[in-house]
């Protein structure tokens, strides 16, 4: 009697150790596991929340991201996504993510405007036990969960690259780069000019056009009242390519360069390539549907790695109709 008493302790104690080890130690030494996910997920409920800061819908890709994650949530009854849009104001997006953590919600997924400024307020949820998944645009140091994107440098390389070719290695271009605040205008940047390296290529006009139409075309309108001569443009958004593409045909001048874009919407970049207003797009995805995927696992305690890298697609004239062709 004692005996199995003694027994029946013992095991219950292998037991309670081995749990313990399996909530601890899980996957440690596992590089692909993030601390966040190691922690052991309280209770499972019937409902778990999602508090999703995008930083502005005034662009269309952004309003797609939300609507891929919109559209993946909803396949999911236990979910509940709860939206704010920052309007492209950074301070307005530090705030979201301090209510996000006062409320407590379950995850937090952020497309966050600027790395540096992101970085404290996400650090502050990972601390106060948020899982934060980082979308897109990339955050300064390790203090998220997830971040999930494609290769930007990979993109503007290849751009670099596909330009160099078509310009046979040489030319007069202008660049317009992102917000440089962000990462994606940082790695569109410095991809594009290793791409173009060794080549004759001259950049003759580059500026901060901030991922804004409206800011391309007036960058483009001081481009072209200085040149007399442009080859090409390469914009590191589609929105900025087509801005150029307005300023330049307000000159009458738009049939003398190319236009170059990044982000390829079906509705926006691609349908620019096939009506002859851009030569090249490549796509850069949303990654929402991936968010709401990886988010799942993190809410069940699952391992999740710490990068998920997107791929990528060019369309041109000759392969648009076929859909693109994939980035090596
Ligand atoms: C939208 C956008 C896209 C671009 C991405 C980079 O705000 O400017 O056009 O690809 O952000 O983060």
């Amino acid at each position: 009697m004692q005996n199995r008493t003694v027994k029946s302790r013992l095991f219950c104690l292998h037991l309670v150790l081995g749990f313990g080890l399996l909530l601890s130690g899980c996957g440690k030494g596992s590089p692909e596991q993030t601390p966040a996910a190691r922690k052991p997920q309280s209770a499972a409920k019937s409902t778990y929340t999602i508090g999703m800061s995008q930083c502005n819908l005034g662009e269309p890709w952004r309003v797609q991201m939300n609507a891929d994650v919109r559209a993946a949530a909803e396949k999911h009854p236990n979910l509940k996504v709860i939206y704010k849009d920052a309007q492209n104001d950074t301070l307005k997006q530090r705030a979201h993510v301090e209510e996000f953590v006062s409320a407590k919600v379950d995850l937090i997924i952020i497309s966050p405007k600027e790395a540096a400024p992101l970085t404290e307020p996400v650090a502050k949820a990972v601390e106060a036990g948020i899982p934060v998944i980082v979308l897109d645009r990339r955050l300064l140091g390790d203090k998220y969960t997830c971040f999930i994107g494609a290769d930007n440098r990979k993109i503007g390389r290849a751009a670099g690259e596909w330009i160099k070719k078509t310009l046979g290695g040489k030319g007069k271009v202008v660049e317009l780069k992102g917000l440089m605040t962000s990462t994606p205008g940082q790695d569109r940047h410095a991809g594009f000019r290793e791409g173009i390296a060794g080549s004759a290529i001259e950049i003759i006009f580059e500026a901060d056009m901030k991922w804004l139409e409206p800011e391309a075309r007036k960058e483009m309108e001081s481009a072209l009242s200085r040149f007399s001569k442009i080859d090409l443009v390469y914009a590191h958004n589609d929105p900025g390519a087509h801005g150029a593409y307005l300023a330049a045909k307000a000159a009458g001048r738009e049939k003398e360069m190319m236009f170059v874009g990044i982000d390829a919407l079906p509705h926006e970049g691609v349908a620019y390539v096939s009506q002859g207003i851009l030569s090249a797009t490549f796509q850069y995805p949303t990654g929402g549907a991936e968010a709401i995927e990886t988010a799942l696992k993190i809410l069940s305690g699952q391992p999740v790695p710490k990068e998920i890298t997107l791929g990528s697609r060019l369309f041109t004239k000759d392969n648009v109709a076929r859909g693109g062709d994939p980035l090596n």
